[in-house]
């Protein structure tokens, strides 16, 4: 079991594939890009699957999310859901992804067992898709959403950022378009984990804003707090139902009590928190010849992030006047 010194146990692991992406969001990485990780330096499919399996049967995994970067770009996902799908017991599976090839993919990714996708959307006008992500590809992704939708990967949920003076109009738009689209959608409120440490507290749009812009628009009922468990979205019931809007509030309504997370960067760093400062490395244990007293056994990765866990911190430490970002990005980290 992954149990920290709050009594918290993570049984949801988040795993990057690829820190590289196919768009430039403003609000994660810059226009050229960043230094990518080096081949050599990525855990192999085969490595990826043995932590996934290791997580599953030794230390209580339940749900396995596949990450980037946008993992849709790492040639083996396919064949890496197919082989996390045959573990015992069966993770469920999930992917988080920009939409962008989603549309050839769905179909093969259902089949080989990937139970539901997550897809980020920030706007329904190409020309502002084009200003925030830097790239011409909005038909890309809704056809994306579409084709996952087809293919039974659902629910579909769609993951919105507002970004001031961009897209902070659209709130009301965008829940419209999901109700009448069968998507789930979720507003993200902006958390400071951008590669050019632009974000500012103070022009950030915020859960509060989020719902009185829904409010002039739709009747929102909150869920309780049973139904939410450990989600990072909470979530109010539109209309009457049966469509939800979700809003996660990592800034101004932080959820880290309730944290059942662990991560694993495409590197083989184990992260306790998309904010921890500190990382724990497995790679070097996967790849030990046992020379220096590393054995590389499954027994002892389990023992290396059983212990990387119980450093786990209380929370994010966003409200800390000492708040340090994280080296990594988020683009790195996997959100
Ligand atoms: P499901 O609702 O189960 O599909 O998962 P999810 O909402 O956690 O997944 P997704 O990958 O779509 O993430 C949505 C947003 O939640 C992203 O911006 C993530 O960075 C954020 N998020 C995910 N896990 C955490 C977490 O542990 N802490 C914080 N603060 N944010 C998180
Ligand atoms: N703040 C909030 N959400 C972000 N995402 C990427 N960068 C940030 C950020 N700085 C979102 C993406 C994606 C999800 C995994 O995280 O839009 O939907
Ligand atoms: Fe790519 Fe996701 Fe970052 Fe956008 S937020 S640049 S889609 S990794």
């Amino acid at each position: 079991m992954l149990i920290d010194t709050f009594g918290r146990v993570a049984t949801d692991l988040r795993v990057s594939l690829t820190d590289r992406c196919n768009l430039r969001c403003t609000y994660c990485m810059p226009e050229e890009g960043l230094q990518w990780l080096a081949k050599p330096d990525l855990l192999t499919d085969d490595e990826i699957v043995r932590l996934i399996r290791i997580a599953v049967t030794q230390l209580g995994i339940t749900e396995v999310r596949f990450t980037g970067g946008e993992p849709l770009l790492r040639p083996g996902l396919v064949g890496i859901v197919e082989r996390c799908a045959a573990l015992e017991p069966r993770p469920q599976m999930s992917l988080t992804t920009n939409g962008i090839g989603l549309k050839r993919t769905a179909q093969a990714l259902k089949a080989a067992g990937l139970d539901r996708v997550n897809v980020s959307l920030d706007t329904l006008r190409p020309d502002v898709f084009k200003t925030l992500t830097r790239r011409d590809r909005h038909r890309d992704v809704l056809e994306g959403m579409a084709a996952a939708r087809e293919a039974g990967l659902t629910p579909v949920k769609v993951n919105s950022v507002l970004m001031p003076g961009l897209n902070d109009d659209e709130a009301p738009d965008l829940l419209a378009w999901a109700v009448e689209n069968d998507y789930e959608l979720r507003f993200i409120e902006q958390m400071p984990l951008d590669a050019q440490h632009g974000w500012k507290r103070d022009g950030m749009i915020t859960a509060g804003d989020i719902l009185q812009s829904l409010r002039t628009r739709f009747t929102l009922t909150e869920e309780g707090q049973e139904e939410r468990g450990s989600a990072p979205a909470e979530r109010w019931i539109v209309d009457g139902g049966p469509h939800t809007v979700g809003v996660i509030a990592s800034v101004t309504r932080p959820f880290c009590a309730a944290c059942d997370r662990t991560r694993l960067t495409a590197d083989g760093q184990v992260r306790t928190c998309l904010f921890a400062t500190e990382e724990t490395d497995l790679r070097a244990a996967l790849r030990s010849d046992g020379e220096d007293g590393e054995d590389g056994s499954d027994e002892t990765i389990a023992r290396i992030w059983k212990q990387a866990m119980w450093g786990k911190k209380a929370g994010s430490g966003l409200d800390d006047p000492s708040f340090l970002q994280p080296s990594r990005p988020m683009s790195a980290i996997g959100g």
